[in-house]
């Protein structure tokens, strides 16, 4: 926050009015059953994305601190598409035109401490913490769920990626050393305590989610066909026993989605219980699910996780919607770093790739400062 004020200041020559901090989230487990109205257990981080904001104007302009100045689009979000990364400013203020937000402009600066492309939700934080600045502008509100199903659809309008609400729902819910429990069709949540012994060790692959929107919105299509032929319309509906005489792929898209599910409430009693070595058992389930049954892995992160549960983590899985970007690794807060550096160590020996590694701390939601 002290960056981006004093970014704001070199730039402007007096304090913003409003500082909005948007957090990432990981997602400690229930990939790829948010958009089927399943189980999601994230936690908003401690890295995120900054606005500070000046006083009004008739335009939203919007400066990174890394990409620089935006395009400059209206306050109502209409007009010309722009390109880039403003992008992101221009469809949640169309988003936010659509529930009866004024149409204010205003000047920000922004700045991210989320590594792009590690799965981190940059671009969930980056919509959360423009819109939460929009409406400060125009002192609109909005509950907190409404503000990150906005931040969901302008996702889909800026880049076409289909996504479901995971993100955007940890960036706004997030607390202290807390996961979320949320079904993402009621969006009723539950806060689960992460024991201090816990640490969420993320360790990105270096490989690009090449092909990442067309692969995700294809998923989506395969889960929403599989879902009509069992005539479900969520997830939490199904059982075992309706995949039987259904077509191979349909099988395994939804056997993965229901035995997920279920992994995140046995991952959230195993945390209530403090018992780490049955949530790794079940991150290593899911990772297994993911490969096998949704196809969404890549050799990578495969190998990521098996130099993980080698190194001595409980247990590991791929991160967010798979096809590059990082793992999580569920290890002892004693022995983090040195599992981290093993892996990164090993990784690169066996690849010729640098793997970063961070170790993630569940961290409140988005605030706005006065
Ligand atoms: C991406 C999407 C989320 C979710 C995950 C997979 O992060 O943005 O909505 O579907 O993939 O769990």
């Amino acid at each position: 926050m002290e960056r981006t004020s004093e970014f704001f200041r070199r730039c402007f020559g007096h304090a913003p009015r409003w500082v909005v901090a948007a957090p990432g989230r990981v997602n400690l487990i229930g990939e790829h059953t948010d958009y089927s109205g399943g189980l999601v257990l994230p936690a908003a981080i401690q890295l995120g994305v900054t606005t500070a904001v000046a006083a009004l104007s008739d335009s939203v302009v919007l400066t990174s601190t890394k990409l620089g100045p935006g395009e400059p689009f209206a306050p109502d979000g209409g007009g010309a598409p722009v390109t880039g990364w403003a992008r992101y400013g221009q469809a949640v203020a169309a988003e936010l035109a659509e529930l009866g937000r004024p149409p204010a402009g205003l000047t920000a600066t922004i700045d991210s401490t989320i590594p792009a492309g590690a799965g981190l939700s940059s671009s969930a934080a980056l919509e959360v913490s423009i819109a939460l600045a929009l409406c400060a502008a125009a002192d609109f509100e909005l509950k907190v769920l409404q503000l990150a199903l906005a931040c969901q659809r302008a996702e889909l309008r800026a880049v076409g990626k289909p996504c479901g609400i995971l993100d955007q729902a940890a960036s706004v819910l997030g607390r202290p050393d807390t996961a979320i429990l949320l079904d993402c069709a009621t969006l009723e949540y539950r806060f689960v305590p992460v024991p201090d012994e816990a640490a969420l060790l993320v360790v990105d692959s270096g490989v690009e989610h090449s092909g990442e929107i067309p692969g995700y919105a294809q998923r989506r299509r395969e889960l929403e066909h599989a879902l009509a032929l069992v005539g479900a319309t969520r997830s939490t509906e199904v059982s075992e026993a309706q995949l039987e005489g259904l077509d191979p792929l349909s099988a395994r898209r939804l056997r993965h989605v229901i035995s997920e599910n279920q992994r995140v409430l046995d991952f959230a009693a195993a945390l209530e219980e403090r018992d780490l070595a049955e949530a790794g058992r079940l991150l290593l389930a899911g990772h297994a699910s993911l490969r096998d049954d949704y196809e969404v892995s890549i050799p990578e992160l495969d190998l990521l996780v098996e130099l993980a549960s080698d190194a001595g983590a409980y247990g590991a899985r791929l991160l967010g919607g798979g096809f590059g970007g990082s793992i999580l690794a569920l290890v002892d807060t004693a022995r983090a770093d040195e599992i981290a550096s093993a892996v990164t160590s090993r990784y690169r020996e066996q690849t010729g790739r640098d793997g970063r590694a961070l170790t993630a701390h569940a961290s409140a939601g988005a605030t706005v400062r006065r």
